[in-house]
Order: structure tokens, then sequence, then C-alpha cells
């Protein structure tokens, strides 16, 4: 069953209140309810969601119980009869009884690990109780919790609490999504914090009981999140507390739930032993997500699923500000460009393409994607960029002043833009509606001291959508003179017609475009430009983003011309420039990591497609291990000076300088290790006294098939700490030579220590796997077989994780025909069996029904 973004309509009651009441048992949870009614159309029956799952004891209203020929129940629904209800308002009592124990989804209500815990978005709630579960209908909830476990936590403020019994008031309406419920035996690491307007809030991140000492950093990360909002965006926190619970089972990463944040315990718990620098920076910011959620998907919420973006998109855009300004703006736009390319890209141009904003899905858990996350959020800089800072300001301003309280759309949103700047936006909006990745291209040419850029823009057909119109496109541009002074400073150009010239005039002598500067569009942008220029450029851009892209540029030509059996000039320009770009002493470590490492092997495939070419995983990887040992051969000297410089001594902190430092020792160390037969990689990993250098090097020694024993070591140290036996589990097929790797992660997949069905654990494995591409897409099939298997599996159980996992299949119609041949018989073997879920059905008939 297809749902439509035009089959939108208003729900037609208006839920006044929600009282809710748990009596937690691992089989047998008793949840009464009662819920307040007023009709908003005469006469409307009454629906509620609510599937097989829930036991119904009783269902009254207003104290009477219905008689069953008043209701009917089919599949996920609950209707009674409009005829049966009373005209004005009135209460709907229901008692049911659920499983959490049996609840290996983990959405609704589930046990992990002894703590009772809750997932409602998207369409939880309705197996915890019948309920109208959609965005768009919100309520004041009050939900008393009866238990013997320590410590009970719902949303809002806590109202009364006694040993067995606590009662959560939530003052601001929500919809069912944003229900929390947490049980168990926790420990709080907490703190204060006083809000702008002088409140006090207080804190608390639970922890199980031993891993206190690991908590800290996230409850900073969270004081910071609040100061933050307060002073970029003018958002306050506005209830009396705010919990972050860790735990170990979780679908996704974390989930803003108003008051009550749940978060898989990987973005929670750190310490320097355990967890990398970037396990650190993705606590800081998935921390920072959440909170931003409060404003940014809870005060304001979603119409309806369509609308997912509305949220997403703009909180992941928070969260970017947020990071940037915490630690390097640069390096962390690089990052969310090479993120962006590596995964939205590649869903852009295969058969899961969507736009931002769907207008039809089976499954809503399959559209929170790269597109709907990323691209949302790329949509939303683009916007900005558009109106400038101020106009930003204004707009956002607006936004909250005019919808707090709404579940709102993106017209609504964009109608906010075109209100507060007088900018129309109609054209603008189909960044939201159409699908696919622009490709632009961009000549110059040069008469009597006038410099003309030319641009076309072309999109390629995605699946649902044959004809993509032109959209609005801001291309920055500076100009460098031939002498590296920049001399026209950024400019943004406006892209609206398929094909464009902008002229600059008055120019002394021909000057070198920096174009894209700060990747101000989502876009793959063409330009035919020399070696000398791509050089220049990467020794001269005074854009941070443009100079990266520069080697990147070149690079990518030297590997992709490689990897179709070509030899081109690229290489050396790369080698040569990269050279000098690593010794300059005075640039920011980070920024040189990431000039120094290739374009990974996924990245060099997308763009290789791309280009209508079809790539070939081994010759890639190939061409990648070349060019690593001729960068290496060259730079033995200055890598190894690097790596011994790059050391941070003293007491570890996960902060941007030493991270930085860090980054760029292990990119020298997986360069060197192709010329010191890997002494270096085994000597740091026995010594270095932090995880990020531990397992840098030791990621290094599986490359090289030398890491049995460090592995073992690992083992030892921390057998029983689940987040550090994820990483052993994920490098070993991630890093592992290619043609080991498949065997490898059947070996694994073999070990006592393998508990699959935990989400962390399964994704460690069949997400290192997929991520090792020439591995996954071993010629003989083999990664594909074992892959699906694994998947069909994990359906049985938890069809999110599953269906999210099987997008390791999304490109499989880029490959040679043999390929596709074996990549479409795994597919069809997921698609044949029967039970399968609605979640996974979706995904591979999608990804089966492209040519
Ligand atoms: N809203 C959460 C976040 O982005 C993600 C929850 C996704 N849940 C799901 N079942 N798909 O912060
Ligand atoms: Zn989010």
């Amino acid at each position: 069953p297809t749902v439509f973004l035009n089959d939108y309509r208003p729900y037609p009651f208006a839920l006044d209140r929600v009282r809710l009441s748990f009596t937690l048992a691992p089989r047998g949870t008793v949840v009464r309810s009662d819920l307040s009614f007023t009709p908003r159309e005469q006469g409307a029956d009454l629906a509620l969601d609510g599937g097989e799952g829930l036991r119904l004891k009783r269902l009254a209203i207003d104290g009477r119980e219905i008689a069953t020929g008043d209701y009917t129940r089919e599949g996920e629904a609950l209707v009674i009869a409009g005829a049966a209800l009373p005209d004005g308002a009135f209460t709907l009592s229901a008692e049911v009884e659920i499983d959490p124990a049996d609840n290996t989804a983990f959405e609704g209500l589930y046990l992990s690990g002894g703590i009772f815990c809750t997932q409602c978005e998207a369409q939880g709630f309705r197996h915890i109780t019948f309920y109208p579960d959609r965005p768009d209908v919100m309520s004041v909830f009050e939900v008393e919790i009866l238990s013997d476990k320590p410590v009970l936590l719902s949303n809002g403020n806590p109202a009364e609490t006694v040993a067995g019994r606590a009662v959560w008031s939530d003052p601001w309406p929500k919809p069912a999504y944003l229900f929390a419920l947490v049980a168990g035996d926790l420990r709080a690491v907490s703190g204060t914090f006083t809000t702008m307007s002088g409140r006090a809030v207080d804190l608390n991140v639970w922890v199980r009981p031993g891993d206190e000492d690991r908590a800290g950093f996230a409850l900073t990360s969270l004081v910071k999140s609040m100061e933050w909002d307060e002073r970029v965006y003018g958002r306050e926190y506005d209830l009396d507390v705010f919990n972050i619970v860790a735990v170990d089972d979780f679908n996704m990463g974390a989930m803003e739930n108003k008051g009550l944040n749940i978060f898989n315990s990987k973005l929670v718990l750190a310490s320097p032993e355990t967890a990398t620098d970037a396990d650190y920076e993705r606590i800081e910011g998935v921390i920072a997500h959440e909170y931003f959620h409060n404003w940014t998907g809870n005060r304001i919420t979603c119409r309806d699923w369509f609308q997912l973006c509305l949220k997403e998109g703009l909180t992941v855009f928070r969260d970017q500000q947020f990071t940037s300004d915490l630690r390097s703006a640069p390096v962390k736009r690089i990052e969310d460009v090479q993120a962006l390319r590596t995964r939205q890209f590649r869903e852009d141009a295969g058969p899961l393409a969507h736009p931002p904003r769907p207008d039809r899905y089976q499954e809503i858990n399959n559209f929170y994607t790269a597109t709907v996350y990323e691209k949302g959020a790329e949509v939303i800089g683009m916007l900005k960029r558009l109106v400038g800072d101020d106009g930003y300001r204004d707009a956002l301003d607006l936004y909250f002043d005019r919808h707090d309280g709404d579940a709102a759309t993106i017209e609504d949103w964009l109608k906010v833009f075109e209100d507060a700047t007088g900018r129309d936006l109609s054209q603008f909006s189909r960044w939201y509606t159409d699908a696919g990745t622009p490709q632009v291209t961009m000549t110059e040419t040069w008469t009597d001291g006038a410099l003309t850029l030319s641009f076309t823009q072309k999109t390629d057909p995605t699946p649902g959508q044959l004809v993509k119109p032109p959209r609005v496109i801001p291309i920055a541009v500076g100009l460098i003179g031939p002498n590296g002074d920049e001399v026209r400073p950024t400019e943004v150009l406006e892209m609206t017609e398929a094909e464009q010239s902008f002229t600059f005039d008055g120019l002394g002598a021909r000057p070198v475009v920096s174009a894209l500067r700060g990747f101000s569009a989502p876009i793959i942008l063409e330009r035919d430009l020399d070696t000398e220029t791509r050089a220049f450029l990467l020794a001269h851009d005074t854009d941070p983003f443009a100079r990266w892209e520069a080697g990147r540029g070149l690079a990518l030509r030297a590997l992709s011309a490689a990897a179709m059996g070509e030899e081109d000039e690229n290489a050396d320009a790369f080698i040569d420039a990269i050279g000098r770009l690593i010794a300059e002493d005075d640039t920011d470590a980070a920024f040189r990591a990431l000039c120094l490492r290739l374009p990974g092997e996924e990245e060099i495939a997308t763009r290789l497609a791309a280009a209508g070419q079809i790539p070939d995983p081994d010759a890639i990887h190939a061409a990648r291990e070349r060019l690593s040992l001729r960068l290496a051969v060259t730079h033995e000297a200055l890598l190894a000076g690097i790596f011994d410089a790059m050391e941070t001594p003293g007491d570890y902190s996960p902060d941007a300088d030493g991270a930085g430092r860090r980054s760029l020792r292990l990119a020298a160390l997986g360069l060197l290790t192709r010329v010191d037969g890997g002494l270096r990689a085994q000597a740091l990993e026995r010594e270095a006294g932090n995880m990020t250098e531990r397992m840098g090097a030791l990621a290094v020694l599986v490359s090289l098939g030398q890491a049995d024993e460090a592995l073992a070591r690992l083992r030892a140290d921390f057998g029983d700490n689940r987040l550090v036996m994820d990483k052993w589990f994920t490098v070993q097929p991630m890093a592992a030579p290619p043609a080991d790797a498949v065997r490898i992660a059947r070996t694994l997949s073999e070990d006592a220590a393998f508990d699959w069905t935990n989400p962390n654990r399964f994704r460690a494995l069949i997400g290192g796997l997929s991520a090792n591409h020439a591995g996954f897409h071993a010629a003989d099939g083999s990664g594909y077989d074992f892959v699906a298997d694994w998947l069909i599996r994990m359906d049985g159980k938890n069809p999110q994780i599953a269906a999210r996992m099987s997008t390791a299949f999304e490109t499989w119609n880029r490959y040679d025909a043999d390929r596709q041949q074996k990549a479409r018989a795994a597919l069809e073997q997921i698609a044949a069996v029967t039970g399968l879920s609605r979640n996974m059905a979706e995904m591979v008939g999608r990804m089966l029904s492209v040519a």
C-alpha cells in the first residue's frame, strides 16, 4: 500500500489531552489510556492506529464499554463508527497488553539489557496503544509509570515520584512520535544549566552502573548546545529537566523525544581509551542535533511524514553550523561534502533516488536517508547563501514566531523566507520536489580584459521523474590573479536557466577561476581545467574548500584514468603539489590530512558512473593502491617527518587541534606502511595512548594481513566493552584486502561474540563488509550472497535494520553485466522470501525496478 502526499486530509478530531498509565512487565505490560477528543467534523468515524500486537482488554467511551459491533479492527487500524460517538467532546479509554520482551524490532516499547525504553518515530506509538499516530495530532500528556525499576522517566516535568510509581507531565502539545518512556537501573551524570531568562534546568545523562566515567563528554556537549542555540538562534529551553538516556539496542543514532532524548550508547559513552576522535566529534554533533530538535522538530513539528526534511534538514544544518563554530569550519565543510558525495550522490544516481520531500512511500522508515537529511541540509545552505545571513536570520525568527506549536510543511517554510526577504522561491522549491544531482559544466572565454563564464545544467531522469526543469543554482566564484592574489572576492552567481553566462570585466590579466567555493550547491561541477591550473589552485586558492577540491580533482582524474587503464599527467601533478602542501607547517594539520587522503573507492566508482562509465571495483582498488605507493615512495622522508612531528604527547584531549594532528599522523602512516613493511603501525598499535591511534594503526595492520596479534590484544583488553568490540568487528571486513574480505566476514559471523540481533553489532560486521567496495563487489558474487543471507535473517527480527542495510545494493545496476546478474539474483532471493517485511519489500522492489 503506497501512501501519497496528495492524499493528506486533516484529522477530524482534536485531541485535547492524553493520560497514560503503564504497569510495566517484560511480558504483559498493561497500558491504560484516556484520550479526550473533540470532533471537528460532524459524524466522522474515529480511526485509530494500532496493530495485531496490541491485546485489547477494554474499550470505553465516557466510561461505557463500546459494543463489539460498533468498532472494527483491520490490519493496523481500529475504527469506531461515527454513529457510536457522542455529539460533542468525549473521552476514549482503552486498556491493552503488550510484550516488550518480544519486541525484537525495537519499535514501540522494548527491553534493552533489562532497561524498558521506547522508540516511537516514525510510527512506533501504534505498537504501544491505539492512537491517531500521525504528527499533526498534537496533545498534552500526563504519564504514570508503575514499576519496581529504580529510575522511571517520561517526557516533560516530574510531577510525583515515590518508590514504584512516577508521574510525568508534559505541558507542551506534541505528536505521539515524541513520546518516550524509560525504566531501569540507571545512574545519572548530572549538571545544571541556567537559561537566558534565568530558569535553572536539571541536566542528566543516564547510563548503566559502571558507565558513569564515560558520560562526562556528552554532558559537556549538551551544555555547549544549549548555550549555542540561545546565542545563535535565540532559542531557549522550555522544561525544568532535560534527560538523556543511553541504551545498547537502538535502531538509529538517537531520538529527540521531548525532554527525554534516547541515544544509542555509542553516541554517549566515550573515554580516550575506548573512543576515537571521530567518535567524540560525532557525540558532540548528535547531542547537539537532538537538543536542537527541541525547537526544530518538537515546538515546530511536521504536518505529515513527507515533510520529514522540514525538521531533519534544518536540524542537520544547525548541527553542522554548531560543529563549524566549535571546531574548524573549513574542515567540517570538507568532511560534510565528502560524506554527501559518498552517500547521497550515490543514492541520487540510482534506483533509490528520491527528492528531499518525497511524494509517496510504502514504509516511511525507508526515508530516513542521506537525501532527506544531508541534501535537506544542503538545500537550506543554498537558501542562506541566496538570501544572505541577515535574510536567513529574519526568516528563521519569523519561522519560530509564526509556526511555534504548528505541524508545518515545506510550503510554510519557504513562505517564511519569501515573506521575510521578498524573494520569489517558486523555482527554488524544485530542490525539494525534484530528485537527482544536477550536472553543471563551466567553460571560460577571455577577451580584452573580460572573462565570461558559461554554464549549462542538466539532471538525469530518476525513478518516476523523467523531465527535470532547470533549478536555481548558487555558484560562488572568486578570481585569483596570476601571482596568486585574489583579484575578485567571492561572489554568488545565480544560475536559473539551462544555459547561462556571466561576465567579469575590467580585469588586467587573465585570472584563474575558483568556482563552487564552499561547495555552494550540491551539484557535480565539470570544468575542463588543465593540470597546471588545478595545481595552481591547490597552491593558491584562498577558499579552503576550493583549495581542497583542486587537489581532489587531480587525484580523482588520476585515479579514474588509471582505473580505466589509461595513464594521465594528473598523477604526477598531484604527487608533486601534495608534497608541497603537506610541508606547509603553518597550515592546519586536519586540512592537510584531508588533502593527503585519497578519494575512497566508492567515490571513484560514483564519479565514473556519473561520467557514463562502468566502474571496475578491482581496477579502482588497484589504481588507488598504486597511487598510494607512488606517493609514499616520492615523499617518504617528508611523511616520516610528519609522522614523528604529529605525535600528541601528554593527556589526550578530543579537541580539533589534537584530532587534526592525529588525523595527519594516521594519513601519513597509511602511506608509510607501503614502504616500511608495517613497522611503524606495529609499534604505534602497541604504544598508542588513545583509541584513535590504536584503531588507526590496527586498520593499517589489517590491510597488510598482519593484525592477528593486535586483534587478539584488543579483544583481551576490551572483550567486555560492546562499543570497542563493535570496532573490532568492523575493522576486519572493512580494511581487509578485498580478496579476503568475504571470508573474514564469514568467519566473524560464526564468532560467539557476534550477537547479531544487536543493531550495532550487525551494522559493524555487515556494514563493515559493505564498506569494503571491492570486497563486497567481489566478482564471484560471494559478497552479495553473504549480505543477502544476513538481510533475510535480520528481516525476520528487525525489518528497519535489514531494510537500511540493504542499501549496500543500491548501486548494483552500475557494474558490469556479470556482477549485475549476480546482484540481481541476490535481490530476487530476498524478494522471494515469504513474509518479507513491508520495509524490505519496498526497498528490494525499488532496487529491482530499474532496467
Ligand atoms: N529523529 C531522529 C533523528 O534524526 C531519527 C529517528 C529515526 N527513527 C526511525 N525509526 N527511522 O534525530
Ligand atoms: Zn534528527
